[in-house]
């Protein structure tokens, strides 16, 4: 989220800048500009990522021992920065005695590489030092490490690269180098030595992280990704060296996306963001399996099966990849919840493998009522997340003609599907029971490559959504907005507010259905607001409802489309607080 810098703001951090208080940056700010990358110059440079298309991270580490619970006190919020000051402010010298209590015995690299194999995934990114300086490999460079500061004694890096190689998965390693909490010079870290000697980051650099970087990258085999985190205030010197030192060492591991300076090999969104919209170039999603990246006690919020294959082939449908991670426990093993729904999942991808690897992006470059699309070729795979009532599928604007559609998995006499097609649309009719439990998927074979017409299809089966983030818009803002839940859990959207008298948020939409919808607004507000609704050349509604500092479904009303045909629909906020009245979508269902 880009905030715009108040001139009393910029007094106040020239002040501040003057008096040597360094500002601490926000988190968002901290991962550094996101750009497009297209494909690596050297296609076999991170074929894993661009083929593999799913992956585990892991953040393990001497927080997941404190596991968000500090001296009878929880704290909420992303686990690895337990130390920091946003959560328990642990001072440096009281969190590195913490590791003489680390001593995860239990730690099974071989279990982890094979949870990682059932559950379809193809590399592990794991945490070798997170912002807090600890290092989860036997570091000769730094003495705060697993194997010298704890009784653990084991390099649990090596024994997972070990397992990696064992189960045919790539390795990587995620290594904080800007931030480091607890070595002298690190970003937003200490300023001086144990003897008071005031240092600066290039003390930090050339005493810790570039002799990790080298560690990491030389004593582990081969390295699939070298994954860099919140980039900062580094000088880009250091990050140019750092890269160089990849390449050295390891050719063809890719660096991320979060290098700085764009000197990553792919581009990483921001944490726990889906697009909505196909994103060109290389580029990666990390998410987390519940809502904090390391361990914390209390969080048993763990996505589904459902909605971990929903989140992944909606990033494959997008063009990208998905790092999905896990936390394991002080002890070293993995929450039985989190390995099972990911198990659950693994279970669905083994079935249909062919949908999820090698596979391109939807040419409707968004989601679908029912769900979503991936491409190999001709062919599309259709997943479908929400079955329409009488199993009738839309598909709006394919201009490529189908040549048969069969249902994955279903004994070949019942897998071929009817296929219609009406103007601009194709309607693909399903039995009314599939024996696939979970996500159905659907093979189309094209004649030739997909060709899509971008218009939004209103679909009459399904209540159909239109993200703000697709409109076009006069008199308003539309801006991407990205705030975070509890400390670190991010949630990202893209809204239009500030509205001005008249303005205005406009979709095309082709209408196959002629007929009432109801018309549903998605919006944060504050007090009850007017909002108007209209089909140009055609009908006007509008209603008052209230709001919600969440994003909330509120109903407008019934809205008629007389014919089937192309309509210009829009928005407008008619009355209540303008500013702040914050539109996410607006939603459509038939009814009559
Ligand atoms: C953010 C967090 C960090 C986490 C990373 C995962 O940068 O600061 O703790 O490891 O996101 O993407």
């Amino acid at each position: 989220m880009r905030r715009i810098l108040s001139r009393r703001f910029l007094v106040l951090l020239l002040v501040l800048g003057a008096s040597g208080v360094v500002f601490c940056q926000d988190m968002d700010e901290m991962w550094g500009e996101q750009v497009m990358k297209l494909k690596a110059a050297d296609a076999e440079r991170g074929q894993l990522f661009t083929e593999g298309n799913y992956a585990m991270f892991i953040h393990w580490g001497l927080y997941s021992h404190i596991g968000n619970h500090y001296k009878g006190k929880s704290y909420y919020g992303i686990g690895e920065w337990i130390m920091n000051g946003n959560m328990a402010n642990i001072p440096v010298e009281e969190y590195q005695a913490l590791a003489a209590e680390f001593n995860p015995v239990k730690f099974d690299a071989d279990e982890i590489a094979k949870l990682a194999k059932d559950a379809g995934m193809k590399y592990i990114v794991i945490t070798s030092k997170h912002h807090d300086g600890f290092a989860m490999y036997h570091s000769q460079v730094n003495k705060f490490n697993i194997v010298d500061a704890t009784p653990f004694d084991r390099d649990p890096m090596k024994e997972l690269a070990q397992a990696c190689k064992r189960h045919g998965l790539g390795l990587g390693c995620y290594y904080s180098h800007y931030q480091d909490w607890t070595f002298p010079g690190g970003g937003n870290g200490p300023k001086q030595t144990a003897d008071g000697r005031k240092v600066d980051f290039k003390y930090y650099y050339e005493n810790k992280c570039r002799a990790q970087v080298e560690e990491i990258t030389t004593q582990y085999g081969p390295i699939a990704i070298v994954w860099l985190d919140t980039p900062g205030r580094i000088p880009r010197e250091y990050v140019e060296e750092l890269v160089q030192i990849v390449r050295k060492n390891q050719p063809e591991a890719l660096v991320s996306g979060r290098a700085g300076y764009e000197l990553g090999d792919y581009q990483t969104l921001g944490d726990m963001e889906v697009p909505h919209e196909n994103v060109e170039g290389i580029w990666e999603t990390v998410d987390t399996i519940n809502d904090s990246w390391a361990y914390a006690w209390y969080d048993n919020y763990w996505k589904t099966p459902e909605e971990i294959l929903g989140r992944l082939i909606s990033c494959v449908s997008r063009g990208g990849t998905y790092m999905l991670n896990i936390g394991p426990k002080g002890d070293g093993t993995v929450p039985e919840l989190a390995a099972r729904t990911l198990r659950k999942a693994g279970e669905w991808i083994k079935r249909y493998p062919q949908v999820v690897y090698g596979t391109d992006a939807s040419p409707w470059k968004h989601a679908l009522p029912w769900g979503d699309v991936t491409v190999k070729d001709s062919t599309l795979f259709l997943c479908i997340f929400d079955r329409p009532k009488e199993g009738e599928l839309y598909l709006p604007g394919l201009k490529t003609k189908v040549k048969s559609a069969r249902l994955l998995g279903e004994e070949k006499k019942k897998a071929g599907l009817k296929v219609q097609t009406k103007g601009n649309w194709t309607k693909i009719t399903l039995p009314a029971r599939t024996s696939e439990k979970m996500v159905p998927v659907v093979q189309v074979e094209l004649d030739g490559q997909p060709e899509v017409d971008p218009c939004w299809g209103i679909d009459p089966a399904l209540e159909t959504t239109l993200l703000a983030q697709f409109a076009d818009v006069t008199g308003a803002k539309q801006e991407k907005n990205s705030w975070m839940e509890k400390f670190g859990e991010w949630k990202h959207v893209v809204r239009v507010w500030k509205w001005e008298q008249g303005g205005r948020a406009s979709w095309e939409v082709d209408v196959l259905k002629p007929g009432y919808y109801n018309v549903d607004l998605t919006y944060i507000g504050t007090g009850r607001i007017v909002w108007g609704v209209d089909i140009e050349g055609g009908e006007h509604i509008q209603n008052q409802q209230n709001s919600s500092h969440n994003y909330q479904k509120f109903p407008i009303g019934w809205i008629n489309f007389p014919k089937a045909g192309r309509y210009q629909v829009s928005v407008s906020c008619i009355e209540g607080d303008l500013a702040e009245a914050s539109l996410k979508a607006i939603h459509f269902t038939f009814v009559d």
